[in-house]
Parts: C-alpha cells; sequence; structure tokens
C-alpha cells in the first residue's frame, strides 16, 4: 500500500516506516494519524512480518502534533471528534515494533516514540514535551508514560519547563533502550528489528504481553498474568522445537504454531 505521509518497505520479515512530511518537521495532522493506524494494522495482519521499525528524518523524527491544524480547533470539535485518541490504535499493535529517533522527537512526537515497545535514539535525538509553551499539555498520553517511564522529577520539570532532553541524558533516565551513532540508527534499529523477526513469533507476542502488563496491574496479577503464560506457552510446537534445538545444539526452526 503508499500512504500519503509515509513510506514504507519490507526487508525479509521487517517492516520499515518512515515519517514523510518534511516540510512540516513530520508533524503529526489528522493524516498522518489516519496512515499510521492504517499502516500498523497492516503490518499487525502480515502473517510474513514480525517487527516494525517506526522513524523519521535526520532532523526531527516528529516535531509533534500539528500545531497549525490544531489552531483554530474548539473544545468542542476536539471533544466531537476525539481528537487524537486513534493514536490508542497503534498502541494496540499486538506484535513487535521500535521507534528509531533522530532529531526531535517533541510534543506529540515523544508520546509517539513512547507508544513503542522501545526507543533506540540517535546520539543527535532530542525529546520534549513543549506543549505548556502553547497554552496546552501533552495529549496523546505523555504525561503518563513519560512519568512511567523516567520518574515524577523529570517527567515534571519536562513538562512545566518545556526543556528538551538529550540522547545521553534519556539513556541515563531510561526513557531509551541505547544510543548509536547518527549514521548508524537505521542499520542499529533494523539489526535489532531482524534479531527479534527471528524469534519465535507466539512468544515474542506473549513477552509484549507480559511487561505491558506490569504498566497495568499489580505485582501478584501481573506475575500471576506471567506464569499463566509461560504455562500457556509451554502447549506451543515452538517451545517442544526450542528446547529440542537447545539440547540438540541446532538453532530452532519455528512454526509460530
Ligand atoms: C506544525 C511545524 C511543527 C509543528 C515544526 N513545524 N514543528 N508545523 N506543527 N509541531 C514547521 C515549522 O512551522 C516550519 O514550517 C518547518 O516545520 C520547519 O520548522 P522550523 O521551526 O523552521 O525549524 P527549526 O528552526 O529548526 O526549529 C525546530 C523546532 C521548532 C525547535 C522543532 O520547529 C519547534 O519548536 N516546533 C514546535 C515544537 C512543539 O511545540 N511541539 C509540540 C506541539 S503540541 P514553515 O512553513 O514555517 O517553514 C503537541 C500536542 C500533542 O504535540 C497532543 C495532541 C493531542
Amino acid at each position: 500500500a503508499t500512504y500519503e505521509t509515509l513510506l514504507v518497505e519490507t526487508q525479509g520479515a521487517v517492516t520499515l516506516i518512515r515519517l514523510n512530511r518534511p516540510q512540516a518537521l513530520n508533524a503529526l495532522n489528522t493524516q498522518v494519524l489516519a496512515d499510521l493506524i492504517a499502516a500498523f494494522a497492516a503490518y499487525d495482519a502480515d502473517p510474513t512480518q514480525r517487527c516494525a521499525v517506526l522513524t523519521g528524518s535526520e532532523k526531527a523524527f516528529a516535531a509533534g502534533a500539528d500545531i497549525k491544524e490544531m489552531q483554530p480547533k474548539s473544545f468542542a470539535e476536539m471533544y466531537a471528534e476525539n481528537f487524537f485518541a486513534g493514536f490508542e490504535k497503534v498502541t494496540a499493535t499486538r506484535k513487535p515494533w521500535i521507534a528509531a529517533v533522530a532529531g526531535f522527537a517533541l510534543g506529540g512526537g515523544c508520546e509517539l516514540a513512547m507508544m513503542a515497545d522501545f526507543i533506540l535514539a540517535a546520539d543527535t535525538a532530542k525529546f520534549g514535551q513543549p506543549e505548556i509553551k502553547l497554552g496546552v499539555a501533552p495529549g496523546m498520553g505523555g504525561s503518563q508514560r513519560l512519568t512511567r517511564a523516567v520518574g515524577k522529577a523529570k517527567a515534571m520539570e519536562m513538562c512545566l519547563t518545556g526543556r528538551m532532553m538529550d540522547a545521553a541524558e534519556a539513556e541515563r533516565a531510561s526513557l531509551v533502550a541505547r544510543v548509536v551513532p547518527a549514521a548508524e540508527l537505521i542499520d542499529e534499529a533494523m539489526k535489532s528489528a531482524q534479531a527479534i523477526a527471528a524469534m519465535p513469533p507466539l512468544a515474542a507476542i506473549a513477552n509484549k504481553e507480559m511487561v505491558n502488563a506490569a504498566f497495568e496491574t499489580g505485582l501478584a496479577q501481573g506475575i500471576l498474568f506471567e506464569r499463566r503464560l509461560f504455562n500457556g506457552l509451554c502447549a506451543t510446537q515452538d517451545k517442544a522445537e526450542g528446547m529440542t534445538a537447545f539440547v540438540e545444539k541446532r538453532p530452532g526452526n519455528w512454526t509460530g504454531k
């Protein structure tokens, strides 16, 4: 499929999705949202695809929601159309995906990156929630996901002052999994995605569900969820194959069953 605001390609079992509105530093508007929902749904539904990478340009992952689109909108319009609530559909993607961030990830751009299973950052990455300077606040989950990722002190400071965090600070604060030189960002993200794509696919979904459960449940409930899902994986062919392959000292041959 082709999209107005995205470039999508597949390399083996990995889908690479690039935000492509260079004239607006990849600002997220209603069209980008529709394209992202469609692209992630297509990735999730395609049995040949096992991991995805979402990236922007060298200058900007995304500089936020499109301010020019939001400027004329009233409360009533925003409320009636449930503005940008559709991004929750992107977070409903069951299969793994990585955000590969270079340059600005601000406002909705930072929030979109935080929807990924993890963020890989170029050393040029800059994260921020500068919405307060526009008289608003995060609106795509930033106040919740940033706080869960980096804790209250940094999240509050970033939201109240609008200051940006560079890649090194983002790594220290556990906002990103890893920082790599900008020139190697896409290669590193694709390598990581290919490694995930080579894993048994049901186990990949289960691992993702378990870690995400840590954000939604109490500890005892989360551990019970983990144990039940672990037990359940023992009913899969790939568990039998994986453990037999280990004993026979050979790589596993996954069927996804
Ligand atoms: C619309 C944007 C934009 C945005 C940049 N542009 N960010 N357009 N929405 N969020 C446009 C500029 O208007 C300009 O277009 C072109 O992209 C290049 O940007 P410049 O500002 O000239 O680039 P530069 O001087 O390098 O500065 C980069 C920047 C700055 C620091 C990232 O653009 C900036 O501060 N952008 C806004 C960041 C922001 O406040 N984000 C939060 C948005 S609110 P023209 O046509 O003028 O050349 C948000 C809410 C989310 O995200 C929740 C929604 C529910």
